[in-house]
């Protein structure tokens, strides 16, 4: 209890030491590097234009520079100045994913570059160090998701409003259809029957929770941190089998069948997992299952950037693929595992076109900053997918002693449109620990385009 208080006393007297301080120093770091611009300028320009990156005052070109001052800041605050430039208009670009598609051209060898930063360093005590995923510090509500739902609409689908990953498949082109797409698909490998219980835990708008009390007879509890975001599901769930509750997950109680977690294990923070793992495997009824949708990272690759923190979604830790398996398996044990970064392409895209056409009504409800902070933050994510940095998983959590749930027992790895079973999977008796081997597979650019993926070979926990 002592200890809960002081750690929560530190906490927040951490964040608003690193509100203040840190904006002096980056402050500082930008008027001592300003009276520097022309040779800044020379060895950037010469750096990006190596990469292939067009630069100039033309708003068609990659890198369009609206603001002298801009070199200066790149050098003082690396990434997070470039996100956080654009989002002030200090430049613009006329193809966003090219120009992302330019720089993550250096490739997996130069990952390292992104711990060169100081503004990682600075971030990672902030995102990284302090805990505000835990109860009551009132740091955890993602700026994003105050926001109106009218905004979600226009960036989402007017039907469902998920804001996360949809499947494309079965002929599904658009985001609305990919969203149903996903709700069947997870309503299949939970097994949803009539008279189920299911619990939505970071339940966004209530789009899966109605879905599922409507079209599978279940009866829904959909729990989102956000009070906003609580009454909106509230509305939209009208009339369904479903109770949206305004809570935090370490506050649930209850027992279900059936739990589904869609994009939300990122909010927990790394430094809560044990205590997360525990707590789900206490809400789930004898024989019941958990549905995850969550991120990953690949080595090398930061768990967090602190732009797309401090602007929309606040605390938020990627794991790598190993943590998650060591974590999780520490509760349950995993019945299926399915990557489906190809679809994260696809919706990356759908969010930043969604931008382009409602750009004036966004502007209209949030103000244009904030617009152009999703746009550059979408721009990133996508690059990231599309380069391999980021994958997005389906996973299914059963008991320990849970053996015959699910018929595929193992991980399955995305080529095509399907998955092929193109690696080994074990998962010793008596281990806590999952072995996935990613065989290489070779493809070309052509195939890629088409939809082949390629990775090369993971091994996990050996
Ligand atoms: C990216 S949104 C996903 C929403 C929804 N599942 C969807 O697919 O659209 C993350 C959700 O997790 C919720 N969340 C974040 N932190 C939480 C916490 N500590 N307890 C409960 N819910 C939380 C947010 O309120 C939000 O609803």
């Amino acid at each position: 209890m002592v200890l809960d208080i002081l750690d929560g006393w530190f906490v927040t007297v951490g964040v608003h030491l690193y509100d203040t301080l840190i904006p002096i120093f980056r402050k500082a770091r930008f008027f001592l590097l300003l009276p520097f611009t022309p040779i800044l300028k020379v060895i950037t320009d010469h750096a990006l234009s190596r990469l292939g990156v067009t630069i100039g005052s033309s708003p068609k070109a990659d890198l369009c520079i609206l603001d002298k001052r801009f070199y200066a800041r790149l050098w003082a605050d690396q990434i997070f100045g470039l996100e956080e430039m654009f989002a002030e208009g200090w430049w613009t670009s006329g193809n966003l994913e090219v120009f992302y598609d330019k720089l993550f051209s250096l490739g997996d060898k130069h990952r390292w570059l992104f711990r060169l930063q100081i503004s990682y360093w600075e971030g990672l005590f902030r995102w990284g160090v302090l805990n505000t995923g835990r109860d009551g510090t009132n740091f955890n509500a993602a700026r994003e998701y105050e926001l109106p739902v009218e905004f979600f609409k226009l960036l989402t689908d007017k039907e469902h409003m998920q804001h996360s990953c949809g499947i494309y498949v079965n002929g599904a082109t658009t985001y609305a259809d990919s969203q149903i797409e996903k709700f069947k698909l997870i309503a299949s490998k939970l097994e949803l029957k009539p008279g189920m219980t299911l619990l939505d835990l970071g339940c966004g708008f209530g789009g899966l929770s109605k879905f599922m009390a409507d079209n599978y007879g279940v009866t829904v509890t959909g729990v989102t941190v956000c009070e906003s975001m609580a009454t909106q599901a509230t509305n939209h769930c009208r009339g369904s089998k479903v109770t949206i509750k305004t809570q935090h997950w370490r506050r649930m109680e209850g027992k279900f069948d059936r739990i589904s977690i869609i994009e939300m294990l990122e909010h927990v923070g790394k430094q809560n997992y044990d205590e997360f793992f525990t707590k789900i495997k206490s809400l789930l009824n004898p024989g019941g299952r958990i549905l995850l949708q969550h991120y990953v990272v690949d080595p090398g690759i930061p768990h967090f950037f602190e732009f797309a923190c401090k602007n929309h979604f606040g605390q938020t830790y990627v794991a790598a693929l190993n943590e998650f398996v060591t974590y999780s398996t520490r509760s349950f044990r995993i019945a299926n595992m399915q990557d489906f970064s190809l679809d994260l392409e696809q919706a990356g895209k759908h969010f930043m076109g969604m931008i382009e056409d409602n750009r004036p009504e966004m502007e209209a409800l949030v103000g244009p900053k904030l617009v152009r902070a999703l746009q550059i933050t979408y721009a990133a994510a996508l690059a990231a997918t599309k380069f391999k940095g980021g994958q997005v998983y389906q996973t299914v959590l059963v008991g320990k002693d849970d053996q015959n749930r699910i018929p595929v027992h193992r991980v399955t790895f995305r080529c095509a449109r399907d998955s092929l079973p193109l690696h080994s999977y074990s998962n010793p008796q008596g281990s806590d620990h999952l072995l996935l081997e990613y065989k290489s597979v070779s493809c070309t650019e052509s195939d890629t385009l088409k939809g082949n993926d390629c990775h090369g070979v993971w091994k996990l926990d050996q």
